[in-house]
């Protein structure tokens, strides 16, 4: 098995490009589905295990794939009709494969989806995604694991109010409304940036969506959906995982295309700490020469607050302030298992209920940690470029689903680190 080996203590100097999103691109390849004329093409596409499972999930349905590497581009053909059942094998490996129900639901009015379980960081229920579902017409019958949804008739727009604004959720019931009769209003949507860039696909192809950005969306149903070209938006958690990296190693970073706009909590916060940021257009640049940075409170929350993929990340810069920080969870109810791999390097760190007490100033010692999820594993990656000696980070199948060649991006850096 993988392992990454990083001997800490060198500051990460130089220029790091960003990749296509992949919290962008899974569903917007999936909305891909729902065009039954012409063929969508994908720039930006990164090379990521989470965007090959994706990719075969598609072919199992039916629908012809070419990804290019080295272009990064991918297109999607779905003209073909959809097969309807989507197995276990891929809902178990991502969760965002139950995304595919929206599309083959309304195309041929009939799907079973295998139902995500738990994961690493919590339960992920997905009683809203079936509540938008069934008020748009869906009957839906939970079987031995799957989850089947008949709409002999089609779809019926309705109002959609979600009891809070998930992610998924929003993605499946915007899918499903696209290609529903009449209007849809979708009330406590999710605002990610990465909806922000599926609903610019849409639109795209054709489908009528005002509001977006806001916590309403109206969408009015049409009567079909074509093929169109999108570029995935940059990674704002990976470009979070480099400013933070730059930063905790004293370096001194230009982050390029990475966008201000989709990481001003971050970036806030960061400059409350004492980090120095230059932010320009598409690019960020992350200088720190402090000592001691100062201590901060973070609460994860849905966009426009700060992210909880990012709160593993920037657990480790809070290490290196003078004082105790406070990171308070609240999106998933286990998203602390990175905790007990960091206090194995000598980080004093306490949990309380939601939230993690962080005494920063202890000086991290190398050891060897196992990466549990895959914001875990990055957090441990930084964790390894600021600590003494020799750190090795295992299962690090888990960082490959979202970070493409992090080793040799960090050491192009500068940082001492290898896979073997
Ligand atoms: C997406 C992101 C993930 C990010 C998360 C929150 C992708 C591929 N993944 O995940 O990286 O951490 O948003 O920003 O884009 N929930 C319910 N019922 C539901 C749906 C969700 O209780 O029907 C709960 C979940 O258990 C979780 C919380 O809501 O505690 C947030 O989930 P959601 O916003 O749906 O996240 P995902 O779409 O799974």
């Amino acid at each position: 098995m993988n392992k990454i080996v990083i001997k800490g203590g060198k500051p990460l100097r130089g220029e790091v490009y960003i990749e296509g999103a992949k919290n962008a691109v899974l569903p917007i390849v999936t909305s891909a589905l729902l065009a039954t004329e012409g063929v969508s093409k994908f720039y930006n596409v990164p090379n990521l295990s989470d965007v090959k499972i994706i990719s075969e999930l598609l072919t199992s349905l039916g629908v012809k794939i070419n990804y290019n590497k080295e272009e990064k581009t991918l297109e999607v053909d779905a003209r073909n009709p959809l097969k309807k059942e989507a197995d276990f094998e891929f809902v178990s490996k991502m969760r965002a494969s139950f995304l595919v129900a929206a599309p083959i639901l309304v195309r041929e009015k009939f799907a079973k989806v295998a139902m995500p379980g738990g994961c690493a960081i919590g339960s992920r229920p997905i009683e809203q995604h079936l509540k938008g579902f069934s008020l748009l017409g869906a009957n839906i019958i939970k079987d031995a694991g799957y989850v089947e949804l008949k709409a002999e008739k089609g779809l019926t727009g309705t109002t959609v109010f979600f009891d809070f604004p998930s992610v998924g959720a929003t993605q499946n019931v915007i899918m499903a409304s696209c290609l529903s009769k009449g209007k849809t209003i979708l009330v406590n949507v999710a605002q990610e940036p990465e909806i922000g860039d599926m609903i610019s696909f849409l639109k795209k192809m054709g489908a009528k969506i005002s509001g977006e950005n806001t916590s309403c969306l109206v969408i009015e149903g049409v009567e079909k959906l074509h093929g169109a070209e999108h570029t995935i938006m940059p990674d704002r958690v990976e470009a979070a995982t480099y400013m933070i990296a730059a930063a905790a190693t004293k370096g001194n970073v230009l982050v390029k295309n990475a966008r201000y706009e989709d990481n001003v909590a971050l970036v806030s916060k960061m400059r409350e700490m004492g980090v120095q940021i230059e932010v320009n257009k598409n690019e960020i640049r992350v200088k720190n020469d402090r000592d001691y940075l100062l201590p901060i409170d973070v609460k994860t929350l849905p966009h426009p607050g700060f992210l909880t993929d990012m709160q593993s990340i920037i657990m480790v810069l809070t290490l290196l302030a003078k004082g105790v920080s406070t990171i308070t969870e609240t999106v998933f109810e286990n998203r602390f298992m990175h905790v007990e791999e960091l206090r194995r390097m000598n980080a004093k760190i306490r949990i309380e209920g939601r939230s993690a007490l962080i005494e920063g100033g202890e000086k991290l010692e190398g050891t060897s940690v196992k990466a549990t999820d895959l914001r875990a594993g990055a957090a441990l990656v930084i964790a390894g470029l600021i600590a003494n000696g020799q750190t090795v980070v295992t299962n690090i199948k888990h960082i490959d689903r979202g970070y493409v060649n992090i080793e040799e991006k960090l050491r192009k850096l500068g940082a001492d680190i290898i896979r073997i």
